[in-house]
């Protein structure tokens, strides 16, 4: 099968990435990660690259400097995909253009509802039946592109923050690799 070259962005954990690498593995799943970029020298889910020999690029604070290498990477691994995958640096919309193929989020609410930061908090504070993830196109608003798919389950009275966010990053590991199937067939 031919395989879409691709690249995953992480800030943290990487446990998106880990379900996304193990897939990849896969013959029938339709992309090779070529790449990962994290704008954290720390991240966890560098960890993982390595020990799948994935090469991996690290971007400093200066943003700019940071989009320019990494296009230039992008080209060098012939990358057709990004997967945002956990990444919490918004990318510039000259990255955007200039990169001018597909890239995909997953962000943890059911969009449109709870864009940016701290869904799981706001999603209880709203008092919500229900909450999930959404797998969307990235464009130039913050996660406003077209979705994909979303997943969701419902809230109950013992649900935490950290419940949520245990049930939501559950869905997300099919929600991700469903998506990206249903975009690449
Ligand atoms: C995911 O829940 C994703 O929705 C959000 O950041 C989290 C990343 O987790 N944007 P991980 O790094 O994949 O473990």
């Amino acid at each position: 099968m031919v395989k879409i070259n691709t690249c995953v962005f992480i800030s943290g954990k990487g446990s998106n990435l880990k379900r996304l690498i193990l897939n990849s593995n896969n013959y029938n799943f339709p992309i090779k990660i070529k790449l990962v970029v994290s704008n954290k020298k720390n991240a966890e889910g560098l960890r993982l690259a390595k020990k799948w020999s994935i090469p991996y690029l690290i971007l400093n604070k200066n943003q700019s400097l940071s989009e320019n290498k990494t296009l230039v990477k992008l080209k060098t691994y012939n990358i057709n995909l990004i997967l945002l995958s956990g990444y919490m640096r918004i990318l510039s919309k000259k990255f955007i253009r200039l990169f001018g193929k597909s890239i995909i989020n997953i962000h943890p609410s059911l969009l449109p509802k709870f864009k940016g930061l701290n869904t799981y908090e706001r999603v209880l504070k709203n008092k919500e039946t229900k909450t999930g993830c959404t797998v969307h196109f990235v464009n130039e608003k913050l996660d406003s592109g077209k979705i994909i798919l979303k997943k969701f389950f419902y809230i109950n009275e013992k649900d935490s923050v950290a419940s949520l966010k245990k049930k939501t990053q559950i869905l997300e590991y099919n929600a991700f690799s469903e998506a990206i199937i249903k975009v690449i067939k």
